[in-house]
């Protein structure tokens, strides 16, 4: 989604902009831009290209800007097609303000209407571009009072604009009268600021700022700051100067390297058995004597009165979260339901007690999550019911995120950063912390006995060197695999009990990259309706794990291969399983852990066939890293 960074202090600004738009790529955009005020003639140079930031590098060759304030955008649109005329710098009618911002103002129409009313010309189709509009005029205003300072000068400008703007937004302002002074706000979408030396940085993520700083402070919700090089001011929305201690950036959150692997999602894949043995090492204890063998960085008292869970969030964390509530409901035996964060918001069930709310996202900032979250707690509290506690865990890879400010309990999966924009190794991690969680309440409410639980444990102990033996082979047999698939038009995913959010799973990382249309269903459910879609050209994709369910699956298997689909098998080799087409062989795993194994070959084939195909498969079309909006 949009990406924003922005700098003040001594050196050029223009390449550090650029680094920082590089390190934001990720996120997923559709256009670039910079503005910078030219320190030889202090006027405001913006130069902008559709497409991806080497377009806007081409552009920006040879030519020489000097200036150490600046601002840059990478634009995921929202108002108006991803075209020049829309993409980010937004200038206002003088070209002496410049704005670059994520989110969405709500307002804008009717903020639109006006200026042009009074004779103001717009040039693109955004809601951005209300901003400096409205900036400049309040300068005007303010040139009357004649204000020593020009920073405090554009910060109150600034100000007073955003007590007009709706929505939720970050946003980044530059004046060529003030040309050290940046002014930055966030309201609902994230920013961070970074403390270098002698210059300070804004961004809307921290890649974007590692190349000056590891030391930030991220921004508050309706904080607004005024960056120069000799220091920083912030205020909260009540105009009152806001101090507080800068935190370092954790390694992982620092490093962001591709080693030797020609994607990143491919690399992300390969990271997996380390965050399983991080994930161990970290959240599995050995003391007996305490109430779980889980380790939370957080007193997990409160969970004994819980007698219900709620689970809320999008896309692929959505996945896991239904996975997680498998283990929780069949394992641990607590009702648990899961929702679309989206639908959530505005169709919650009714209000119970003594439920927990577990909000689910990796990058923490996906606005639908937060927005789920922060009604639940706001209803919660305003039901006037002592019993209605907002109990709260989030599960984020993101500890500076928004979520991490919402919620006092937070799980942190400790993944590192995720670049490839289809999640992984993000997914894997989110898994492993329902595992724990699974094991948690089973120990609560003495679900399960202590060998059952103890069996639980040590299958998720084996998992790393399983794992690490299963990506090297799986990557051989996917690449081989994915020639099949290339021309296909539509696969089905198909699995049964706890794998089946694994075939949802394994049809939206497909979707994603290969644009190849794919659906996941129950396996029993294939006969209601989807059975008439098989054919030849219609490959199915089934995972048959020994438990519960296994004799089922290979049955609707068979009723796949009797409408003449190409069957794969995620299978062990074992009886039954000679059925399939071609097999995806898989060790012979406990059922319960079996997730874990089961998605490798969802994600390499994925990864193989958007490869084959020739995408960009670290950041598809269309597609952002955290999407912040709603
Ligand atoms: C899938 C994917 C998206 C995200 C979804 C939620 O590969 O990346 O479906 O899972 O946008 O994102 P987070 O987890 O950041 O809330």
């Amino acid at each position: 989604m949009c990406g924003i960074v922005a700098v003040t202090g001594y050196r050029k600004a223009l390449p550090l902009l650029v680094e920082g738009l590089e390190k934001l790529e990720y996120r997923g955009y559709d256009s670039a831009g910079i503005a910078v005020i030219d320190s030889d003639n202090k006027k405001l140079v913006c130069h902008k290209a559709e497409g991806k930031l080497k377009n806007l590098k081409h552009k920006l060759d040879k030519k020489i800007i000097s200036g150490s304030l600046g601002i840059g955008h990478t634009r995921w649109a929202t108002h108006g097609k991803p075209v020049l005329r829309n993409a980010h710098p937004h200038c206002d009618w003088t070209k002496q303000v410049a704005v670059v911002q994520n989110g969405i103002i709500e307002n804008y129409f009717e903020l639109k209407t006006k200026l042009e009313s009074e004779g103001i010309v717009f040039t693109s189709e955004t809601d951005t571009e209300v901003i400096p509009h409205l900036i400049q005029k309040e300068l005007n205003n303010l040139s009357n009072l004649n204000l020593e300072n020009s920073g405090s000068t554009l910060l109150i400008a600034v100000r007073n604009v955003i007590s007009d703007l709706e929505g939720a937004y970050a946003l980044a302002v530059i004046w060529s009268g003030s040309p050290d002074s940046l002014v930055v706000a966030r309201k609902q979408a994230p920013l961070i600021i970074g403390l270098g030396e002698g210059e300070f940085v804004c961004a809307s993520d921290t890649p974007a700022i590692t190349n000056i700083t590891n030391t930030i402070l991220p921004m508050e919700d309706d904080e607004m700051a005024l960056l120069t090089p000799l220091g920083i001011e912030i205020y909260n929305s009540e105009n009152e100067r806001q101090y507080r201690n800068p935190i370092s950036l954790r390694l992982s959150e620092q490093i962001v390297d591709k080693k030797h692997f020609k994607h990143y999602m491919l690399k992300e894949i390969y990271d997996q058995p380390q965050i399983a043995k991080n994930w161990i090492k970290q959240f599995l204890r050995n003391d007996e004597s305490s109430l779980t063998s889980i380790n939370y960085p957080f007193d997990i008292q409160f969970l004994k009165n819980i007698d219900q869970i709620q689970i809320l969030a999008c896309g692929t964390s959505r996945h896991a979260a239904l996975v997680g509530s498998y283990l929780l409901e069949q394992y641990a035996g607590i009702p648990t339901n899961v929702f679309y964060a989206s639908e959530f918001r505005y169709s919650p069930p009714p209000l119970s007690p003594n439920i927990l709310t577990i909000g689910v996202t990796q990058s923490g900032e996906t606005a639908d999550t937060l927005a789920a979250l922060n009604m639940e707690i706001k209803r919660r509290q305003s039901s006037g019911k002592e019993s209605y506690k907002p109990n709260l865990i989030a599960i984020t890879n993101r500890l500076d995120s928004s979520i991490s400010r919402l919620v006092p309990n937070i799980i942190d999966i400790s993944a590192g950063i995720e670049i490839g924009v289809a999640a992984t190794k993000t997914f894997f991690g989110q898994l492993l912390s329902f595992y724990g969680l699974a094991i948690t309440f089973a120990q609560i409410r003495k679900s399960k006995t202590h060998e059952e639980i103890d069996k639980m444990i040590s299958n998720l102990i084996k998992i790393p060197p399983i794992l690490e033996d299963l990506i090297i082979s799986h990557n051989k047999i996917s690449e081989e695999l994915a020639h099949n698939f290339s021309n296909m038009k539509d696969v089905i995913f198909l699995g049964r009990g706890i794998n089946y959010p694994i075939a949802l799973e394994g049809a939206l990382k497909l979707k994603e990259i290969s644009y190849i249309h794919a659906a996941g269903y129950p396996a029993g459910e294939m006969k209601h309706g989807p059975i008439a879609l098989l054919e030849k050209k219609v490959p199915v994709i089934s995972i048959a794990t020994p438990g519960n369910v296994f004799e089922k699956v290979i049955s609707n298997a068979q009723e796949a291969k009797a409408r003449d689909s190409y069957l794969v098998g995620i299978a062990p080799e074992c009886e039954g399983t000679e059925i399939f087409d071609y097999l995806i062989p898989l060790p012979l795993i406990d059922e319960w852990i079996s997730p874990l194994l089961t998605v490798v070959p969802m994600q390499l084939l994925s990864y193989h066939i958007a490869a084959h195909r020739g995408l960009d498969v670290d950041q598809p079309r269309n597609l952002a890293k955290s999407v912040t909006v709603e």
